[in-house]
């Protein structure tokens, strides 16, 4: 806009989290979404890369890490860029940012921790706060509050406070799942994304395997039952008032939405995905309930099943760092419901100063 002054926005990426290279792809097609020519005359973007162990770079070298100049040769602790490395509290420049744009997938960023630092500079960020964000990661609370709201979710059993180096807590672990889910069951770690540390488990003997998967990543993990579905996905924007974006569907060739599938593999995405006109009104219905009830706003993308046998809606999670990656759904959908990646990145921005 004419005259407007230039917001500048301190784009947040890396991390010390098994989500990291997830969030360097994210942060390239944000990166290039705010350089565009329409957005390079109401934008400049800082960069901040935070390394696998949780250092910050300085801005200069971490917009050449993220635009590919320099290569990321970070292998042991020891020999990480100690020249260049700041310490976030004491020296960096944020008087300059207006607006943060974290994108920090899983751990040590989407969990809230972000959010909370950056609660100190007293600027605004795009996405949600504290709550919201912890919430939206931990698979177990999330869960517990939607039970409370009678939202329908797979059924599942979660644990937490149990030594898995004992025999006899093993054991009593795989009796309640054979007691109380029937196979296939997903093993999942309460806190992690991008479906690390989770195993598709067919029957017992596969059981001790994955609860130590999982149990590595967190020591607080849920089993649910596995349903055969069709995975559907919900992009949510704005701030008390919650916008939905169309419905859309991933399809993949694999056995399940794992890692591999995730990145790597050829998926097919369907927007607006074929579903009954009710059952998309009611999906984004719990869209909507489910945000307000976790305090999430600014945006998210909401997860469901759509159960294959009885078209059952399932509630399976909410992501409040949306992946922005080429193969990712939440730029997908916003992109159907009118807004490319160059309108919704500069509509965040504008959501996360109530404009
Ligand atoms: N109960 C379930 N029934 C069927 N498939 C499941 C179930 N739980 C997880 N999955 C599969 O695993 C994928 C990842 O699980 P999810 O809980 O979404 O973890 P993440 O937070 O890592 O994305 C899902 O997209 C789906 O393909
Ligand atoms: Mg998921």
């Amino acid at each position: 806009m004419i005259g407007e002054k230039k917001k500048c926005i301190g784009l947040i990426f890396g991390g010390y989290s098994n989500e990291h290279e997830v969030s360097i792809s994210s942060a390239k097609t944000v990166f290039h979404a705010f350089n565009s020519e329409i957005n390079k005359k109401r934008f400049t973007v800082k960069v901040f890369y935070i390394d696998k162990y949780g250092d910050w770079l300085d801005c200069d070298l971490s917009e050449k890490i993220l635009i590919g100049k320099t290569e990321i040769k970070i292998t042991k602790k020891q020999e990480n860029f100690s020249k260049e490395k700041i310490n976030f509290l004491d020296g960096i420049e944020f008087q300059n940012i207006d607006v943060w744009f974290p994108l920090l997938h899983g751990l040590y960023g989407e969990d809230g921790s972000i959010h909370g630092l950056l609660k100190y500079t007293k600027k605004p960020l795009v996405g949600c706060g504290i709550i919201g964000s912890a919430l939206g990661m931990d698979k177990i609370l999330m869960k517990s509050i939607f039970s409370n709201l009678k939202i329908p979710q797979v059924n599942y059993l979660a644990f937490q406070d149990e030594d898995l180096n004992d025999k006899k807590v093993k054991n009593r672990i795989i009796s309640k799942i054979l007691e109380n889910l029937n196979f296939p069951v997903f093993v999942k770690p309460s806190n992690s994304g991008s479906s690390l540390g989770i195993s598709k488990v067919k029957k017992k003997s596969e059981i001790p395997q994955a609860l130590d998967k999982a149990w590595k990543i967190d020591p607080r993990f849920l089993v649910e039952e596995g349903l055969e579905v069709r995975e559907i996905e919900c992009g949510i924007i704005g701030n008390s008032k919650l916008l939905t974006s169309e419905i859309g569907e991933v399809i993949y060739e694999s056995d399940w939405y794992d890692y591999d599938s995730k990145y790597n593999l050829d998926n097919k995405i369907i927007i607006p995905a074929e579903i009954d006109s009710k059952i998309t009104k009611q999906i984004k219905k719990i869209a909507i309930q489910s945000c307000k009830a976790l305090n999430i706003f600014g945006f998210a993308r909401v997860d469901f099943f759509l159960e294959k046998s009885s078209n059952k809606i399932l509630l399976n999670e909410i992501n409040t760092i949306p992946g922005f990656t080429t193969k990712s759904m939440f730029p997908m959908l916003w992109k159907a419901s009118g807004l490319n990646i160059e309108q919704l990145v500069a509509k965040l921005v504008e959501i996360s100063l109530d404009l």
